[in-house]
């Protein structure tokens, strides 16, 4: 668990392999501490759109990047199926985890994990 933790995470492996592939990728994002999030980088995405202007060069990154897009879709899914239970059955009423409840949930909808694979869209 402390591992998972502290080691890179699944968006951190698939920029390193972004960079393995030849694509090029800012020494910050490829040795970094890895127990801070990810922030959004606008050269991560600029590989990643040239993965998927070349999906035939570069055919297993962009099948792996889909899957993960698949997650994100799965996960904003569920984000929504969730908001709305817990509007159903608390209302308006705080959660017991100490937020503002729905209100802080629907805060967290538009929320990616892997969000460059999602703005470079806007380029394709
Ligand atoms: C009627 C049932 C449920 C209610 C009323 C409810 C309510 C809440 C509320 C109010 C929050 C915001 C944190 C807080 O202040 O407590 C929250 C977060 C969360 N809940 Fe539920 N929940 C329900 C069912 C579930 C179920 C079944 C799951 C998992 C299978 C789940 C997983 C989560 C997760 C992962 C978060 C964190 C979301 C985030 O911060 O991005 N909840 N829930």
């Amino acid at each position: 668990m402390v591992s998972a933790l502290t080691g890179p995470s699944i968006w951190d492996d698939t920029i390193i392999a972004l960079a393995r592939a030849g694509i090029d990728v800012p020494l910050g994002q490829l040795e970094r501490d890895w127990t801070q999030p990810h922030a959004f980088s606008p050269e991560v995405e600029a590989g990643f759109l040239a993965v998927y202007r070349d999906t035939e060069r570069y055919w297993e990154l962009y099948q792996l990047a889909e899957k993960l897009v698949d997650l994100d879709d799965a996960m904003a899914t569920w984000r929504h199926k969730h908001v709305i239970t817990v509007e159903r059955i608390i209302g308006g009423k705080r959660g017991t985890g100490g937020t503002a409840g729905v209100s802080y949930l629907t805060s967290t909808l538009t929320k990616r994990a892997f969000p460059e694979l999602w703005s470079l869209r806007t380029q394709l």
